[in-house]
């Protein structure tokens, strides 16, 4: 089991998550994190400081979700580390809105 950053990150990157973090495993691109599950240890810190709710525990995660256990696996692999608080996106406060939140 791991914890995994759903698309309610995308064009959001926030970052609150990487300042909880205790195994730095947070990887990224221009538009979102992921996490690394080798590296995870499942702690759950990360969840609840995520202002759009991205993150969830695999077990947990909406079976429409899937995908995201995959994408985050690869994702991460292949992206360099963030471990930094930084600014949102232009337009993350929009898209939080428009997600509910
Ligand atoms: Fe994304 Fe939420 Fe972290 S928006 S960067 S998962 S705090």
């Amino acid at each position: 089991m791991t914890t995994v950053v759903t698309d309610n990150c995308d064009l959001c990157r926030f970052t609150d998550c990487v300042t909880v973090c205790p195994m730095v495993c947070f990887h990224g691109d221009d538009k979102m994190l992921y996490i690394d599950p080798v590296v995870c240890i499942d702690c759950g810190a990360c969840l609840p400081v995520c202002p759009v709710r991205a993150i969830y525990e695999v077990k947990n995660l909406p079976p429409e979700q899937h995908e995201w256990i995959a994408i985050n696996a690869t994702r991460s692999a292949a992206l360099p580390l963030v471990t930094d608080k930084a600014q949102p996106l232009p337009g993350a406060l929009d898209r939080k809105k428009q997600l509910g939140f």
